[in-house]
């Protein structure tokens, strides 16, 4: 290949996207994880994808997960962002229980609570196909991220 990891990390990096919280219950309690992975699939049935790194330490939950949901974050949840990304504890932040006991926070542009319908092998990472199952959504302004930086958009 004439391209490095890093390389191909920088290419991808200029593809601006939003930022999302993805949570689930497990056997040890709540657990989220900062994604920006989403993806919308099909409307019909309705159909969202993302992809959890397999080196992550929180793989294994995410991979026997049942049910999750993905929050996606309002332009003033950047710290929610940098906790999700730092660790997956629910220390400090609060939530409360959705479809399948599936932590759920306030404060999201947008919330899908999802059962995991099906999962496919995604090379270091894995596709993840939840199936939405209830909608929240909020009149709030998105966070956003590009070339490794959280942006809100103007006004
Ligand atoms: C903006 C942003 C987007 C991210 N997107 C993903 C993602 O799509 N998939 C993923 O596995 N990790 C993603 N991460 C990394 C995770 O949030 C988290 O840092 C990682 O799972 C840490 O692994 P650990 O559990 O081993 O500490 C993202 C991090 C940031 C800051």
């Amino acid at each position: 290949m004439a391209f490095s990891e890093r390389d191909l990390r920088d290419a991808l990096g200029r593809y601006a996207t939003g930022v999302t919280v993805v949570t689930t219950m497990t056997p040890r309690g709540p657990l989220g994880m900062t994604v920006n992975s989403f993806s919308s699939v099909s409307l019909d049935p309705p159909l969202v994808l993302w992809s959890p790194a397999r080196k992550s330490s929180r793989f294994p939950a995410f991979e026997a997960s049942s049910h999750f949901a993905i929050h996606i974050l309002a332009a003033d949840q950047r710290p929610l962002a940098e906790h999700f990304a730092r660790n997956g504890d629910f220390e400090g932040v609060s939530h409360a229980p959705g479809i399948g006991e599936t932590p759920l926070l306030s404060g999201a542009a947008a919330r899908l609570e999802c059962l995991h319908a099906v999962h496919y092998d995604g090379g270091d990472h894995l596709i993840v196909v939840g199936e939405v199952l209830r909608i929240t959504e909020a009149d709030r302004p998105p966070l956003v991220y590009h070339r490794g930086r959280y942006l809100a958009l103007p006004d």
